[in-house]
């Protein structure tokens, strides 16, 4: 593993962002937990895409169905057929790879003395069995949702009828997915439970409205990503060929990010046509009184990708300083107190009495541990945008200094200001 990644890793684990699933029995590959500070940031994540995606405009409602459907809704979304990837096995160790996956195939190669050969490719079915019922023997199969994005198709009539939206309008959902990879690696990036976050946008089915709500979105996403602090030379549009599109999709690009195992799939958009509302023999009714089946460009971003790549992109080694210059509305902590000494009893009175007020507005830390300069570079490791320190100076005209992670300055502020500071900074 890169030594970046290796960092990354390692500061996820120490700092409580990610732990590997199941840890103490020996971890279940492809699943990860997230740990205090990585849940916060991941619900930071979910909440600044709700609020792009649905809060702030008209045109989009959200939802949020099942992870287990009725059978039929793969079979007749073409998941039980398509949703495979192609598998080769190694014989000599029957290690399994991505056929597609050149890079990984070569470096297994390297791991034998001899040389390998491999089976023909043959389409291995990612989607995730599971069982339903109470009745031994009458369980029913099921399928945990390998898209998230059924659950948008299969709800369009009720959207329909329940609210008062109007093509070209969207529907959003957060949730959970499961697949059967066949290689989970990459730490997060390649899991086989992950959680998505999708757009499904019903347009008119004509070329010159699919193509204009295509590039409309495209730009939206990346600047949702460039909006929260992301490099934008570590962004790109990768187009999909022929060869790699899913089943559904008409037409698809990728939002890609440099990481350090090399240019990754952030998000995909894609032109699915009438394919879903089609197999599900869904129709809409126009201003006119005309039935007909819209067209879907959808949105797909990863919530645990995203993680990780904001991770990724904001960490930065600054001599002794670990800093993760997280954008401040995603950073788990907002503002960290502490009092300047932890054994006078009057400045932790006012650090404490500082802290309460603030933490019902701020996620907002409490440290008096160590010396500043510790709890400092603490806070930089976790992504923390602002310290806050109570010292003596306070005692007598009832300011702080503030600390601003990024440029390690800080400010005197009145302690009256403090939490319409913090807010400025945030809005
Ligand atoms: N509904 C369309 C769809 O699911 P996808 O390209 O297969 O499209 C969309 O997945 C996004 O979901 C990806 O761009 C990625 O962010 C995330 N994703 C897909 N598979 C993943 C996995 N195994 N682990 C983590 N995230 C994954």
């Amino acid at each position: 593993m890169d030594e970046k990644m290796q960092q990354i890793v390692a500061l996820c684990k120490r700092r409580g962002f990610i732990f590997p699933g199941s840890e103490i029995y020996g971890g279940l590959t492809g699943t990860w937990d997230c740990g205090p500070l990585g849940v916060e940031l991941k619900n930071n994540i979910k909440k600044q895409w709700w609020l792009s995606m649905v809060q702030s405009r008209e045109d989009v409602v959200g939802i949020d169905a099942s992870i287990v459907m009725n059978k039929t809704v793969w079979e007749k979304s073409g998941h039980l057929k398509a949703f495979t990837d192609p598998l080769v096995e190694c014989k000599i160790c029957h290690s399994r790879f991505r056929a597609d996956k050149k890079e990984e195939i070569e470096n297994h190669e390297k791991t034998h003395k001899d040389k390998v050969s491999w089976t023909e490719p043959k389409n291995f079915n990612l989607l995730v069995k599971a069982l339903f019922g109470v009745l031994e023997g009458e369980q029913s199969e099921v399928y945990l949702r390998g898209e998230i994005t059924q659950g948008a198709f299969v709800n369009f009539e009720n959207v329909v009828s329940s609210t008062r939206v109007k093509i070209p309008f969207g529907i959003a959902q957060i949730g959970k997915a499961f697949r059967n990879e066949i290689t989970p690696g990459n730490f997060t990036y390649r899991s086989r439970e992950f959680e998505q976050m999708e757009l499904e946008f019903f347009v008119e089915n004509n070329d010159k409205e699919a193509d204009k709500w295509f590039d409309y979105w495209k730009e939206q996403r990346m600047s949702w990503y460039a909006g929260l602090g992301i490099n934008k030379d570590n962004l790109r549009f990768r187009k999909h060929e022929d060869s790699e599109r899913a089943h559904y999709a008409k037409y698809a690009e990728d939002i890609e990010y440099n990481a350090p195992f090399g240019w990754s799939e952030f998000e995909g958009i894609h032109h699915r046509g009438d394919y879903d509302l089609k197999a599900h023999a869904l129709n809409y009714v126009g201003e006119n009184g005309e039935k007909y089946t819209p067209w879907v460009i959808e949105t797909s971003g990863g919530v645990d990708r995203s993680m990780l790549f904001f991770l990724l992109d904001s960490f930065s080694k600054e001599g002794e300083r670990t800093v993760l210059k997280l954008h401040p509305k995603l950073a788990p902590y907002k503002v960290a107190v502490f009092p300047l000494l932890a054994n006078k009893e009057d400045l932790v009175k006012r650090a404490r009495s500082i802290f309460e007020n603030l933490k019902p507005q701020f996620m907002t830390a409490w440290d008096d541990r160590g010396n500043i300069g510790k709890r400092y570079l603490a806070q930089d490791e976790a992504g923390t945008p602002w310290c806050v320190t109570v010292d003596f100076q306070t005692l007598e005209d009832e300011t702080v200094t503030v600390r601003d992670r990024d440029t390690a300055k800080q400010k005197r502020i009145k302690v009256e200001e403090l939490s319409q500071y913090f807010q400025n900074k945030l809005t």
